[in-house]
């Protein structure tokens, strides 16, 4: 037996204000998506802008459904938009963003678990890292390099026959 420890690398910012600047203009392009977004049953907006290798962001944001688990993450329509659009692009970077009536999401919301494993699909596809910018409106921002920091030991097509 072999205890095994996991550390996780990530970089926190108070202010969007720290961002360099492609990283603030993509991120502004997922707050921007908040405001199309669909979810009237959790006033819980969210808005996601993905920048692929060939300069495009492509936005999405959450739609909601009355039959709740028919709706979609802004994060899945994205990146489903951006990849439908061209095989062969390759995404940099993924921006998340949130917005609520009374802005109280003061920490910032990580992509759900089913997010995450679409995320590592693509990576693992493209074969290069997917740089994840996850925000709360109040402006407290947190990157990680690669969806690997958000979900280790991920099942992909390597298991698979
Ligand atoms: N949601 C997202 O769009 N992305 C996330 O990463 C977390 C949750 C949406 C799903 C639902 O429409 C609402 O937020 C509340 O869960």
């Amino acid at each position: 037996m072999k205890e095994q420890d996991l550390n996780i690398k990530y970089t926190e910012f108070e202010s969007i204000n720290e961002l360099d600047e492609e990283n603030k203009h993509v991120l502004s392009e997922a707050r921007q998506a908040c405001l199309h977004s669909y979810s009237p049953y959790s006033g819980f907006s969210v808005g996601a802008a993905v920048k692929c290798n060939d300069g495009r962001i492509v936005t999405g944001n959450n739609q909601e459904n009355a039959a709740y688990p028919s709706g979609l993450c802004a994060e899945r329509v994205a990146i489903f938009s951006a990849m439908s659009q061209n095989i062969s692009t390759r995404i940099e970077k993924l921006a998340i963003a949130v917005k609520t009536k009374n802005g109280s999401v003061i920490q910032p919301v990580s992509p759900c678990g089913a997010c995450r494993q679409v995320i590592a699909e693509y990576e693992h596809r493209q074969g290069s890292k997917i740089e994840i910018i996850f925000s709360s409106e109040s402006g407290k921002t947190i990157i990680v390099d690669s969806i690997k920091a958000l979900l280790p030991f991920t099942f992909n097509a390597d298991f698979l026959p």
